[in-house]
């Protein structure tokens, strides 16, 4: 996929600390790719005959489709530019493939994930992604330039094929023009874009890098980003709220609740301060 706007750099690194990896790129809002946390993505229960001999009961329904998990990875391998397999094709670890849990770490940085905490409410963490299996074919595409739903941070490893990722920074969200009500989304095609109608993507620096199998990607908080596939695709993704985007995290839940539930909104508000520093005090303790 060709963009018009400049491109900047990202690292690759391995043997990164904790340390370094919370200073560096949550602190600093830097994405990064890191090469050493994917060994456990070649194990043979990640290959196409594993999932298509014992996971076939599974189906996705996609743009008013329902389709065999056997038919999705057909499709996918089959997918030209020109014929796209549907996508994208989203699977729930926990609910699809609980007995992967234990193959797919958690999350490969961060002590912990707020999002994976039993003292965060059900209506909560409902609305999270938590950890899911991507598949894809060449020529697919995410939809839209977005930002990830409720400010999380994203953490994703590429198990099969190669995957184009376009990332822009936060700070250059006004060339995006975000949909007034889908504020995380943006009406602009980079691939294709309206200038007339959108003169500021003109100044918009991406970063655009490819995913390759056994690394990971983690996109801070608030970085607006979309994909491209070049072959069958499979990618793992895990949401991250830590005590660096917990208020973002909350503050989207209040405004969603405004919404939908006006009256109790408030409780939101109510919680992103008392639990907030009740996450900070046990992080600061025990992790
Ligand atoms: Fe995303």
């Amino acid at each position: 996929m060709e963009t018009n706007a400049i491109t900047c750099t990202i690292d690759r690194v391995s043997g990164l600390s904790e340390k370094e990896f919370y200073n560096k790129y949550v602190k600093g809002s830097l994405p990064v790719i890191v090469t050493d946390k994917g060994e456990w993505t070649k194990k043979e229960k990640f290959t196409t005959d594993y999932f298509k001999t014992n996971y076939n009961h599974l189906t996705r329904t996609v743009n008013g489709k329902t389709y065999t998990l056997s038919e999705i990875i057909d499709l996918c391998e089959a997918s030209t530019p020109e014929n796209k397999a549907p996508y994208p094709n989203i699977f729930d670890v926990q609910r699809d493939f609980p007995e992967y849990l234990d193959d797919i770490p958690e999350m490969f940085y961060g002590k912990s994930n707020r999002l994976q905490s039993s003292l965060l409410p059900d209506y909560i963490a409902k609305r999270t992604n938590k950890r899911e299996l991507f598949f894809g074919g060449k020529g697919c595409s995410f939809p839209t330039l977005h930002i990830d739903y409720l400010g999380v941070h994203t953490q994703l490893v590429q198990i099969i094929g190669e995957k184009d990722f376009i990332l822009y920074s936060p700070d250059q969200t006004p060339c995006f023009y975000p949909d007034k009500i889908k504020t995380n989304q943006s009406p602009v095609d980079i691939t294709n874009p309206d200038y007339e109608k959108y003169p500021l993507f003109k100044n918009a620096k991406a970063i655009r890098t490819t995913l390759k199998p056994g690394e990971m990607l983690f996109i801070p908080s608030g970085w607006w980003h979309t994909t491209y596939i070049h072959n069958f695709n499979l990618t793992y993704a895990i949401d991250h709220v830590n005590s660096y985007n917990w208020d973002t995290f909350m503050e989207e839940n209040y405004l969603a609740a405004k919404k939908s539930h006006p009256k109790i909104a408030w409780i939101a508000k109510v919680y992103k301060v008392i639990m907030g520093r009740l996450f900070n005090l046990k992080e600061n303790l025990f992790d």
